[in-house]
């Protein structure tokens, strides 16, 4: 049996995870792949650290040196995370012609030319699949099995923290910050965690997954976001009243090339298999012109899913007689330039909840705002006092489909009107048309 030695630069969620897998299932990816995989070093910040897992520690190393100057080393798995040092590693890794496999999606959506551009002058691999989805072959997916379509829509659950938090937000009634730290201690969130719950990470893999299905570079910054940090219990309970769910939503849609690219809570109907994701649990929703509908669904998140999938990073590596360099063609070449919306364009229904004065006339006043900025309204809710003697009341509108800068001029009209206290949330709606 050949022997290939590799490093793991961080013993973190993932690192771990990577490492457990190949212990547990070491005679199955020495058949798979034709080698036995030993990891000989392990770039990490602190010694002494309790890490969970059994690691002998002369494999433990602070300094960079011990990995880079050691050329039986010929994998370097990257499961750091940030920037840098992480792009600098990656870089001279490649330099040494070291294969590259990384789980790092806020590095490759920001800089990934860098990365693959140097992949291809070197002639080394560069794997990434574990950076979408967790444990979800996405990657894969799209790059190989989805060549024969075009791909007209993707809708992802991209983020498996935020969708664990909207969870026990419903099913368990914890509050937002009690289910953070759940999604924390289970080893799901970023390390700071405002990249999960204000839509970065999703912003990230969104941008990672249309420039593979598109064949175009998708700057990051042309990814509309939108996080879950609003999010109340009383948006999911309405929500439900609607029969729909809320979900941060990763969204891509081909309109006769003109692509529109957006991450935000969406309400969507509760039949739809996507309502149906719960947990740490992602699916990515994609319909192809040739396939149709496709979803795939698995966890998005921790120690061992993603560990599967950077270990089926090394072993495409492994299987791949080492000079190919082909596997990122979709996103190094752009083969396709597409027009991008702006948010105002995009179509779609909303919810609104606003707080209002509790006194006759004031429904008019706010309805007719939006009847004279042409967006029509398809329900209005208004329930009793919310707040005794504060003449306050919730109200909830749900408009027709209408462009999003009719919304925005319409809620700025509203927002001067005395009788508005407050707008409290505004969430668009998908149908999956
Ligand atoms: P983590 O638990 O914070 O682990 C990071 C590891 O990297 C730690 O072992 C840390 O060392 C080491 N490290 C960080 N900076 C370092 C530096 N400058 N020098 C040496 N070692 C350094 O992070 P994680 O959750 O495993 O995530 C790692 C990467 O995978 C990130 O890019 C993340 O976005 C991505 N990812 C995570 C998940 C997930 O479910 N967690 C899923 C998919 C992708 P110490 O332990 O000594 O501090
Ligand atoms: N923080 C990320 C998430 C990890 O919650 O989905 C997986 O990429």
């Amino acid at each position: 049996m050949k022997k290939v030695k590799i490093a793991l630069l961080g013993l973190g969620n993932v690192g771990r995870g990577v490492w457990m897998i190949l212990n547990s299932n070491k005679e199955e990816i020495m058949k798979r792949s034709g080698y036995e995989v030993e990891v000989s070093k392990i770039l990490v910040r602190d010694l002494k650290k309790e890490r969970g897992v059994e690691v002998p520690s002369e494999l433990l190393t602070t300094d960079f040196n011990d990995i880079i100057n050691d050329d039986s080393i010929k994998i370097v798995v990257e499961v750091m995370g940030g920037i840098e040092p992480a792009r600098e590693y990656m870089l001279e890794s490649m330099n040494k012609r070291k294969h590259i496999v990384t789980a790092n999606k806020m590095l490759l959506a920001t800089g990934g030319d860098e990365l693959f551009q140097k992949a291809d002058s070197q002639g080394v691999m560069f794997n990434y699949e574990a950076s979408v989805a967790g444990g979800i072959p996405i990657i894969n997916g799209i790059n190989e099995s989805l060549t024969a379509n075009k791909i007209e829509k993707l809708y992802g659950i991209v983020n498996g923290t935020t969708n664990y938090i909207l969870t026990k937000m419903e099913f368990e009634n914890l509050s937002f910050n009690e289910a953070l730290k759940q999604a924390q201690e289970m080893g799901y969130a970023e390390t700071d965690p405002t990249s999960d719950i204000e839509g970065f990470d999703a912003q990230y893999k969104l941008a990672i997954l249309s420039s593979l299905a598109f064949g175009t570079k998708i700057k990051v910054e042309n990814v509309y976001r939108e996080g879950i940090s609003k999010i109340e219990s009383i948006d999911i309970q309405y929500a439900r009243e609607f029969k729909k769910v809320i979900k941060l939503l990763a969204i891509v849609k081909d309109n006769a090339g003109k692509l529109e690219l957006r991450v935000h809570p969406t309400m969507i109907p509760e039949n739809h298999p996507l309502a149906n994701v719960y947990d740490s649990f992602n699916a990515v929703f994609i319909k192809g012109n040739a396939v149709g509908d496709l979803m795939f669904y698995g966890r998005g998140a921790g120690d061992l899913p993603t560990g599967s999938a950077v270990i089926s990073d090394i072993v495409s590596i492994l299987r791949s007689n080492i000079d190919i360099d082909n596997i990122n063609t979709v996103v190094k070449n752009n083969l396709w330039d597409k027009e991008l919306y702006n948010i105002e364009e995009v179509i779609s229904k909303y919810y609104i909840r606003l707080t209002v004065e509790d006194r006759p006339g004031v429904l008019g006043e706010i309805t007719s705002v939006f009847g004279s900025m042409n967006v029509g309204l398809l329900s209005v809710i208004q329930r009793g006092r919310d707040i005794e003697n504060e003449n306050k009341v919730t109200l909830v509108l749900v408009t027709h489909y209408t462009k999003e800068g009719n919304i925005l001029n319409s809620i700025d009209s509203v927002c001067k009107l005395n009788s508005v206290y407050k707008i409290n949330n505004i969430i668009r709606m998908e149908e999956f048309n």
